[in-house]
């Protein structure tokens, strides 16, 4: 990796802020899924054992720009402090004198968590007074949220302006490591799958990776807005205007021997649902009748998908679930893939929060290459785009 990281610093009494990503799930105050947090503590162990006076920082959910206290970093801070073998203190805000002092009265090895950026609209504005504000007193900036890197905020990038070493954690460093391959990848045995609920939100991953994938395989209710697109009846499945209108862009204006790359479902699993008889059924993507609504890829396609996953692939990368992966049996196209990538000897990479889930709970994680703790950084990253976290650090 081109840039600097905190092998590169003596961190002996110096004074750090750390960017991490605790962006983690809550329900009624409990943490429900600790993936992000086990992410990093390599980091936060390396420095507390360097003797740095570290400084934790993060977002935690969208409560814009002022406080919530449903989405506090406390029940974070409750849990860092039993997993540590340091003494985790909790500050009431991000900014502000009291904030001031409890990180100048900060020791060496110990840690103090600020309350969540996003409390502050002048975090997502990049506003650089409280980028200024955020910075404080730190000698040493460290990065290692890495699924926040795609965001130019006043904690990924804003405060960089007033730190004098700006350098990435290992998460950061390895997730790029591990991305890079798929940066780089095109051509035969290059495999995507996007899946997920609109084309609109995976237009620029679509019009970037078709053009270099070998196959661009497509599942969740995103597959419904191109099969309306391209002119079939979808009954009552998902297919939101914005999403529709996405789907037509890419079938209008790319070129047809691009387009020919992208797999499209073949079945579907779909309910009734008008009326709502509950009843389920499997049907070719031509048959789905009114009254119906497509919750899943159907048994031909996860077959289909699984031989190309299987057979063909060199490099995988996914993101995104193939159907109502919360809702079984709708998770069945949704556990395939990730059974076919558990499989294959390719090289495969997995980011999404749905897709990570998947892997996880099917307990794959060992199986993969890779799975990224990222959703929008891996598939920017992985896109070709430059995620303005990863270039406001240091370079070597
Ligand atoms: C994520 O969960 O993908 C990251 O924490 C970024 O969150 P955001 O999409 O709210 O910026």
């Amino acid at each position: 990796m081109a840039k600097k990281s905190i092998n590169d610093i003596d961190f002996a009494g110096k004074r750090v802020l750390v960017r991490v990503d605790f962006n983690v799930p809550l329900e009624g105050g409990k943490i429900t899924d600790e993936t992000r947090i086990n992410a990093a503590l390599p980091t936060i162990n390396a420095l507390v054992e360097g003797g740095a006076r570290v400084v934790l920082c993060s977002h935690l959910g969208r409560p814009g720009g002022k406080p919530d206290p449903e989405l506090s970093l406390a029940p974070v801070a409750e849990r860092l402090d039993e997993i540590l073998d340091t003494t985790v203190k909790m500050a009431p805000d991000c900014v502000g004198d009291e904030v001031a002092r409890m990180r100048a009265e900060l020791g060496e090895g110990e840690v103090l968590l600020l309350e969540n950026t996003r409390f502050h609209a002048g975090e997502e504005d990049n506003d650089p007074e409280f980028a200024k504000a955020l910075a404080g007193d730190a000698e040493v900036y460290v990065d290692d949220a890495f699924g926040s890197m795609h965001r130019a905020h006043a904690s990924t990038v804003g405060v960089t302006e007033y730190i004098a070493d700006c350098v990435a954690g290992l998460l950061v460093h390895k997730e790029l490591d591990s991305l890079q391959k798929c940066r780089d990848a095109s051509g035969d045995g290059f495999i995507v799958i996007l899946g997920g609920a609109k084309v609109s939100d995976k237009i620029d991953a679509i019009t970037k990776l078709l053009p270099r994938a070998e196959k661009l395989l497509i599942g969740g209710a995103m597959a419904w807005s191109f099969a309306k697109a391209l002119g079939k009846e979808i009954g009552e499945s998902l297919c939101k205007p914005e999403s529709f209108e996405a789907a037509r862009e890419i079938l209008e204006t790319m070129d047809d021997d691009v387009l020919a790359k992208m797999v499209l479902p073949v079945d579907v699993h779909m309910r009734q649902v008008e009326p709502d008889t509950g009843e389920t059924r499997y049907a070719p993507i031509d048959a789905i009748e009114a009254g119906w609504n497509a919750l899943d890829i159907g048994p031909e396609t996860r077959k289909k998908y699984r031989s190309i996953i299987v057979d063909e692939a060199e490099i995988v990368f996914w993101n995104g679930p193939m159907g109502y992966f919360e809702k079984p049996p709708f998770d069945e196209g949704t556990k395939a893939v990730a059974q076919a990538l558990a499989d294959t000897d390719a090289y495969t990479v997995v980011g999404g929060g749905d897709s990570a889930a998947a892997i996880n709970q099917m307990g794959f994680e060992d199986r993969m290459s890779h799975v990224s703790t990222g959703g929008g950084a891996s598939i920017e990253f992985v896109q070709g785009d430059d995620l303005p976290g990863v270039e406001a650090l240091d370079e070597k």
